[in-house]
Formats: C-alpha cells, sequence, structure tokens
C-alpha cells in the first residue's frame, strides 16, 4: 500500500514538474510573472537556461486574419519565440500621424503569439533593412534636402525619438517586465553596415529606456561588421547564413561573455527583379542549425515564414535592385503558410533537442485554396485620361516636393518641332517611360543609370510626358537617401527645359476611387488615350471576378507587362512580366463569394488583358526577352592590355572579410577586380562583397554605382548576378558560370563608380557559404579608360 501512495506521489510530482517547465517555457498569457535575464552563458527563463528558437515573421507581411494560422504553424516547427519588425514609414505614414490599425496592429499580433506559447523579439527600428521599402524609413524625411538619415542629425534623431516613444507608449505592457511576451528589443538594425558612430547607437538606446523599454536591449550586426558601432551596454548579436563557427568567433571577439545568438539565420533569400528565383541549401542549413542545437546556441531564422510584401512596400537592394513583392525567401513555411519540405525537417531536428516536458503541437490546417478561371479584362482607364490637377513649375523637382511619398509622377512640357535631338536628365528614380504626342519612345532606366536617349525629329510642336515609375525606396546602405522622381538639369539637345506640369499620381485608394472606367470593345474605336491603351499605353484595367467559395489563390500575371494589382480595394504587389515572380498572393480572407474587383495598372500594357487565380504559385520564371532594356548592361569593350596594375597580390583563404590597402592612392571612374585563380584550383570566382575605401579610408556610398563590365556570371542554376558584389550583403554572391558553360580564368568585374574617386584601398568579403570561387591571386585595376563604351 505504502508503496503504491509513494508511487502516486512519484507521478503527481513529474506531472506538476512537467507543467511547472510548460508553464514557464512557453509564453503563458495573463499577470503569471517571468524573468528573463542574460546569464554568463545562457539566456536565463526564470532563471533557468533558455534556448532561444527563434523565427522571423513579418506582421506586416501576413494578412491579420491570418496570423493566428501563420504563428501555430511557426509553433508547430519547434519554435519557441517569434522576431518581428516594427515598419517605421507603415506606421508614421504622414509625419506626426500614427496609426496602428490594421497590418500595423503589431500589439495584438505580439499578444496572439503569446497566446499561442510563443515568446517575442521585437525588432522596432527606427531602421529595419528587411527589403522592405526605405528599410522603414519614412519617405517624408527626405523633404530635408541634405537631411542624414541613421545618424544623430537632429532632425533624423528627433523624427526617430518621438516614433520610439510612440512605439514604448503601445508595446510597454507586452514586456515580459510587465507580464507580456517580448523578451527583448533591438536597437537599429545591422548599423555596423552603415556606420561606426556608437554614440548615435546610446542615443537611441537611452532613448528607448527614457521611452519605457526595460527589457534587454540588442544590437544586429553581420559577423564581418560586428566591431563597428559595437556598445558593450548593447547585447549583440550576430548574422549569418552559414558557418555558425566562424560567425560565433567574430561575435566572441567582441563580446567574451553572455549567451551566443544568431540574430538573422538564412534558410533561402529574397527574390528581386530580373534575377533568379532563390532557394536556400537545406543541407547546409540542417547542418548548420544542428551544430546551433548540440553547442547550446540560440538563433532566430530569417524568415520562418516570409509572407507577402504588399502594396508597394518592397524595397530595393543597393545599388540599384528593386524586390519583388513576393517575400516568399524559400522560407520553411511558404508564402501562403504552407508546411514545406524544410518545415517538417527543421520540425523533425527540433523535435530532438526539445527541453524537459517541452512538445512540439500538430500543424495547423492551412488555408483553402481556389482556382480562378480566366476572364477578360475589358475596363480601361488610360493614365493620360485620368490626370489630377497639373501643379505648375519652371525645374520640376522630386515626388518629396510634392509630399508624395509612393507611386508614379508625370512630368510634361512641350518642345518645339525640330531634328533629331538627345533627351537626358540628370537622373530618374526610377524608371522614366518617355511619350512624344503620347507615343512611347523610350525608358530612362535606373538599373544601368541611362538616363538619356533619342527624341525623334518633330515637324511641330510636341508634348513631352516623362512618366516616372517609383519603385521602392533602396533599404541599405547610404543609398537610402533614395529621392523618386526625376532630378534635373533635364537637358534636350544640350539645353535645359523649363515650364513642366507636374501630376501627382499616388496610386492610393483616392486616386484609385476617382478613375473613369470605360468598357473597351476590341475594335479600338476609341478615342486616343484608349486606343494607345490598346498599344500598350499607361493604363488602369478593371474585371469584375464572380467567385463562388473564396479561397488563397496567386492571380496569374504573365500576359501583363509592369505595374501593380489591387483586390477588393486591396494593394496585393507590384508584377513584372521579367520575372522571377509571375503571379500575386491574393489571400482569401481579402475575397468573398459573389463580385469581386480586380484592378490592374499595367505601365507597358498587356499582351492580352486577361486575368486569372492559379492554385500554385510561379516565383522562378524568367523572361528576360521582355525587358524594355534590351541588354541588362550596355555593351562594352575591356581594355586591361593597355592598363597597368595598381595591385598584384594574393588574398588569404577563409571565409573572412579582408581589408586591402593599394600601395599608394589610386584615381579613376572605373574599379576592376582580376582574379587569376582560385584557392580550390577551379576555373571559377565568387564574390560576396566588395567595398571600396576613399582617401580617408571610409566606404565610398554605392550610390551611382553600375557593374561597367564582367566577363561571366551564372544566373541560370543560381543567382550569380554580378550586382550580389555590390549590394552590401554577404549571404548571397557574383560567381562566375558554371552551369551550362565553365569559362576559365582570369575573369573581370568592373565597377563603374559613375564618376572618378580617389581610391586607397577595399574591403574583399569571399564567398561565405561553403563552394567553389574564392579568389587566390589577383591583381586591381583603377582608371578611366578600363573600358570602351
Ligand atoms: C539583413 C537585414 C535583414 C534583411 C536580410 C536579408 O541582414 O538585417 O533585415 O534585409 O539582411 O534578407
Amino acid at each position: 500500500m505504502l508503496k503504491v501512495i509513494i508511487q502516486g506521489c512519484k507521478y503527481a510530482l513529474t506531472i506538476v514538474v512537467s507543467l511547472f517547465w510548460l508553464w514557464s517555457f512557453s509564453a503563458t498569457a495573463g499577470p503569471v510573472s517571468h524573468t528573463f535575464a542574460i546569464g554568463t552563458n545562457d539566456f536565463l527563463l526564470d532563471g533557468q537556461r533558455f534556448q532561444i528558437r527563434c523565427g522571423e515573421v513579418h506582421a506586416a507581411r501576413v494578412p491579420v486574419e491570418y496570423w493566428r494560422n501563420r504563428l501555430q504553424m511557426a509553433k508547430a516547427m519547434g519554435l519557441n519565440t517569434v522576431c518581428a519588425y516594427l515598419f517605421w514609414n507603415q506606421i508614421e505614414f504622414q509625419q506626426g500621424k500614427y496609426d496602428w490599425s490594421g497590418q500595423a496592429d503589431v500589439m495584438e499580433f505580439c499578444r496572439i503569439a503569446q497566446e499561442e506559447g510563443l515568446w517575442v523579439i521585437l525588432r522596432p527600428g527606427p531602421y529595419a533593412c528587411a527589403e522592405w521599402d526605405g528599410g522603414g524609413l519614412p519617405w517624408w524625411l527626405l523633404k530635408n534636402d541634405d537631411i542624414k538619415l541613421r545618424t544623430r542629425d537632429p532632425r533624423f534623431m528627433n523624427a526617430a525619438t518621438n516614433y520610439l516613444r510612440e512605439v514604448a507608449k503601445q508595446f510597454g505592457t507586452l514586456q515580459i517586465t510587465h507580464g507580456g511576451p517580448i523578451l527583448m528589443v533591438q536597437v537599429e538594425n545591422e548599423y555596423g553596415s552603415y556606420g561606426t558612430d556608437t554614440a548615435y547607437m546610446g542615443e537611441l538606446r537611452q532613448a528607448m529606456i527614457d521611452a519605457g523599454f526595460d527589457v534587454t536591449l540588442f544590437a544586429c550586426n553581420p559577423s564581418y561588421d560586428i566591431k563597428k558601432g559595437y556598445r558593450a551596454d548593447l547585447f549583440p548579436v550576430v548574422n549569418f547564413g552559414a558557418d555558425p563557427a566562424n560567425g560565433f568567433k567574430a561575435l566572441r571577439a567582441i563580446h567574451p561573455t553572455g549567451p551566443m545568438m544568431c540574430g538573422e539565420f538564412y534558410p533561402g533569400w529574397f527574390d528581386t527583379w530580373g534575377s533568379p528565383h532563390h532557394l536556400g541549401k537545406t543541407p547546409q542549413y540542417l547542418a548548420d542549425l544542428e551544430s546551433m542545437l548540440v553547442n547550446d546556441e540560440s538563433f532566430s531564422i530569417y524568415m520562418a515564414h516570409g509572407g507577402t510584401t504588399f502594396g508597394l512596400w518592397s524595397g530595393a537592394d543597393r545599388p540599384f535592385k528593386p524586390d519583388t513583392s513576393s517575400y516568399d525567401y524559400d522560407a520553411p513555411i511558404s508564402e501562403a503558410g504552407w508546411p514545406t519540405a524544410k518545415f517538417f525537417q527543421t520540425r523533425a531536428l527540433f523535435a530532438k533537442y526539445l527541453l524537459p516536458g517541452e512538445t512540439i503541437p500538430n500543424p495547423p490546417a492551412t488555408n483553402p485554396v481556389i482556382a480562378i478561371a480566366p476572364v477578360e479584362v475589358t475596363q480601361c482607364a488610360p493614365i493620360f485620361d485620368n490626370l489630377p490637377k497639373a501643379i505648375e513649375e519652371a525645374t520640376p523637382r522630386t515626388m518629396e516636393k510634392y509630399d508624395q511619398g509612393h507611386g508614379c509622377i508625370l512630368y510634361r512640357t512641350t518642345i518645339p518641332a525640330g531634328p533629331a535631338q538627345t533627351l537626358e536628365a540628370a537622373a530618374v528614380h526610377d524608371f522614366g517611360f518617355v511619350f512624344l504626342d503620347g507615343k512611347r519612345v523610350g525608358v530612362m532606366d535606373r538599373r544601368s543609370g541611362v538616363y538619356k536617349l533619342l527624341l525623334p525629329e518633330r515637324k511641330k510642336a510636341a508634348t513631352l510626358d516623362i512618366l516616372v515609375e517609383a519603385m521602392g525606396h533602396v533599404n541599405f546602405g547610404l543609398e537610402v537617401h533614395d529621392r523618386k522622381g526625376i532630378q534635373t538639369p533635364v537637358k534636350l539637345g544640350g539645353t535645359e527645359l523649363t515650364g513642366w506640369k507636374i501630376f501627382t499620381l499616388p496610386l492610393d485608394d483616392k486616386m484609385l476611387a476617382g478613375l473613369k472606367f470605360r468598357i473597351i470593345g476590341f475594335d479600338g474605336a476609341f478615342s486616343n488615350p484608349y486606343a494607345a491603351a490598346l498599344n500598350k499605353g499607361p493604363a488602369f484595367w478593371r474585371a469584375t471576378v464572380n467567385i463562388d467559395k473564396p479561397g488563397d489563390t496567386f492571380l496569374d500575371l504573365r500576359s501583363w507587362g509592369k505595374g501593380v494589382v489591387w483586390v477588393n480595394g486591396h494593394c496585393l504587389a507590384r508584377f513584372w512580366d521579367i520575372g522571377p515572380t509571375q503571379t500575386a498572393y491574393a489571400p482569401g480572407c481579402w475575397l468573398h463569394a459573389g463580385e469581386n474587383e480586380i484592378v490592374i495598372l499595367d505601365l507597358t500594357g498587356p499582351e492580352k488583358p486577361e486575368i486569372a487565380g492559379l492554385e500554385k504559385p510561379i516565383l522562378g520564371e524568367l523572361h528576360p526577352e521582355k525587358d524594355f532594356a534590351k541588354a541588362r548592361r550596355p555593351k562594352v569593350t575591356l581594355l586591361l592590355d593597355s592598363a597597368t596594375p595598381v595591385l598584384t597580390a594574393q588574398f588569404a583563404p577563409g571565409g573572412n572579410s579582408q581589408d586591402v590597402k593599394l600601395p599608394a592612392p589610386a584615381t579613376g571612374r572605373y574599379f576592376c577586380l582580376e582574379s587569376l585563380s582560385a584557392f580550390d584550383g577551379q576555373p571559377f570566382t565568387a564574390v560576396a562583397e566588395l567595398n571600396l575605401l576613399d582617401a580617408d579610408d571610409k566606404r565610398l556610398s554605392h550610390e551611382g554605382w553600375t557593374i561597367a563590365y564582367v566577363d561571366s556570371e551564372e544566373r541560370d542554376k543560381e543567382d550569380g548576378t554580378a550586382e550580389n558584389a555590390i549590394d552590401g550583403q554577404t549571404a548571397n554572391y557574383w560567381h562566375t558560370q558554371w552551369g551550362a558553360a565553365q569559362p576559365p580564368q582570369p575573369h573581370q568585374l568592373v565597377l563603374d563608380l559613375g564618376k572618378s574617386q580617389a581610391i586607397s584601398g577595399f574591403e574583399y568579403v569571399p564567398r561565405q557559404s561553403e563552394g567553389a570561387g574564392r579568389i587566390k591571386d589577383y591583381r586591381i585595376y583603377v582608371g578611366d579608360n578600363l573600358i570602351q563604351k
């Protein structure tokens, strides 16, 4: 009998202990107080060692109605924490007006996370990056001509401090110190890749403390920039996509104690228009995850679930690689919330490393998916027939000056009769569609930095229209100072054009509500703008689609050119027929049984005005032949034979970034890295990142940089595009061709800096992940005559 009673007590005790574990390790809602601290080696939750298995999910990139589903899916993957950015520009779209409703109600997102047993790591910014428009920085800051973003410029700091005060007001009670799920809060984002001013980080830190944040404040940086801007009073985490040992070595080098955490561990990567779709290397991802699990290192999978960058919020990588709206990121949880093979592999892996009493729930059901049969789109509203009141000015200005942050802007002037002449603008951010009397004559293209074209002869005075489309504000580097629209002077035949009409086209709800649609009969017997629309003129199109039972679907945009699509008033996404994305995710919760309205703005015009819904996304279909820029780069000839290298040397083996000083400062518009051999003896070259240093050893801004010449790029088997070497991200890289062909060494990459620059040295970041291409012997050339156009 006694034995039975003792046995019974033992069971009861085990149950109580496991319930205690369960309660203490999952973020249960309510007054129960938990503590979280940074121990000497571990994170301590309620005084117990706690390994953070975190994954990034952005509330802004998931329909509100689906937040709980995605958070349940994250929990079912085995995560115990989710990490979420706040996007300042989404919350404070107009200066001084904070809007925390709908997709911006991240407080509600945190509450749901807590209810689902997940802790939260909050990343409020003020700068976030994240392939989000401007990295989260509000466009209205750029109304100040010489503002220095992400510095102690008082205009920036005042606005940022006001914003952080507002954030603390909303999230203060959601901190673990107040019974909420928020364990830690990040200050800024990868500041080390931008500057070295520790006082700037210090002021932000203090502003957050003064505002009411009393949990651990931390800072994240990629391993090769972790020293820059480091402060001991901001707990550091390191970001990397591979090779945890190397990443944590860099972390330990600056921060000898404390738990080790990878703040961003990449299972995939984001896509940019015109480049191949990214797929992660799953075996390496799983191996690196397991090594962190084994070594008690914490991590955050960036992205666990990417979702969709709805609306006009997708950013642009530098120098100018606009991001797709799909943010599938080849994440374990797909864009539409489906558990992928990678999800189940991750779940199985985590199941092997659970803490005592910890369990992983089953994945929730996914949302129903539907197909929509093709529907002809017959209503049309040409842009030139739907213009607002004009603003008249002698010299045109950038979009911000007209109090506009997003969308398009039309610049119109009248030019005299005359011979064929060159039209040139100082710059156009981002695409300038040029029309003469309503007929398109060319495109000014920021990707190549070509802002001039030949206007044909005119027998009589003509209307010149430059319709500028602003894609996302660049979200990385000094290039975040990305003012949209036209930069003057605009010259014709060398003479500056003055006397302009400016039409702001913000593509917002108010503009859409004012459009005058007309039914198009395919007899083309309509006035000029409509006929032009039929002939590829810029126009809005509208269709009514009947749906029996709403469900998630992927709008098929393959027969459309370039623009933006809305469904039932929700701005879904940008589209562009060059790919890689060819569909737009339309969440079922934004569709309804019966009539649904689809509106499509097409700037280049449809092949066939038809819309359908598919049951699967198309994320990896490139069509360079459809690009209005016939070549990705102007054709040039390399002139190295007549040039003298400023340096002939050998890099060190391994993945660490290397700072190289030139024997003497060199000046020129072009910088050429010529690879002569690779450490693995193979014919390939790969470069993760190149930064150039000016005469004061300061990093040069990449603004206006383009790739002038590259002898070889792999763009079929993977995205080895040359621009990857100057986009600021080390998780991707330029890689010479290895699929259809394997051209031998030497290999050359020539940067066009846009103007002559004094260069004292450069930073070379080798390919980070295991694999071919790490350069051994090389030469450097600097000069104005390295290529011939
Ligand atoms: C960086 C940023 C993230 C995101 C990733 C790339 O590390 O911190 O916001 O931009 O790169 O997806």
